[in-house]
């Protein structure tokens, strides 16, 4: 769950060719929640210079030593619980809970939108409340039980390598 944590944070607003020397060195200067909520500050916004957005190191030092002493050091493993985290919200929660605990949560990102609203000929604004809730019940109405974390996966991947915003490659599509 940590792990998972770190990279899903990372992967908010970079890129994951990006992130890929940064997850790594990360994990080994913070390799457990303890070491991480043991960091000071000026160490941890160190780990991160070159990210930008700095307010998700700051946020995830927060949350690392909520982890600490709210719950006991473990990740709690309900999206709803994650939800409370600094820096964690409806997508990251989702995210955690499905890949790293195996529960029924689906997520709902840039990617997935765009391949429901594309799938489900969804005529209306993707981007507004109204939208995004009619999405986030697409999605989960969708998500196959037990299966959570390939398929959230493999949505947003299909989003990223086919179901891409321009050109996309129909002929290619699953
Ligand atoms: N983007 C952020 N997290 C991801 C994941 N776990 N799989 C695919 N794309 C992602």
């Amino acid at each position: 769950p940590y792990a998972i944590w770190v990279s899903e944070i990372m992967l908010q607003q970079t890129q994951v060719n990006t992130v890929m020397p940064y997850y790594e060195r990360w994990m080994t200067l913070f390799p457990t929640v303890q070491v991480l909520a043991a960091a000071d500050e000026n160490e941890v916004l160190n780990a991160w210079e070159g990210l930008g957005y700095y307010s998700r190191a700051r946020n995830m030092l927060k949350a690392a030593r909520q982890v600490c002493e709210n719950y006991q050091g473990e990740f709690p493993s309900a999206a709803e619980e994650l939800c409370k985290l600094p820096g964690v919200g409806r997508y990251t929660a989702a995210a955690i809970s499905s890949i790293a605990f195996s529960a029924d949560e689906a997520v709902l990102d840039g990617n997935v939108k765009r391949v429901l609203a594309r799938v489900f000929e969804f005529s209306e604004e993707v981007n507004t409340p109204e939208g995004e809730k009619k999405l986030w019940l697409m999605a989960a109405e969708l998500l196959p039980k037990g299966e959570a974390s390939a398929y959230n996966q493999a949505v947003m991947d299909l989003g990223a390598t086919i179901c891409t915003p321009k050109s996309p490659d129909c002929a290619g599509c699953p």
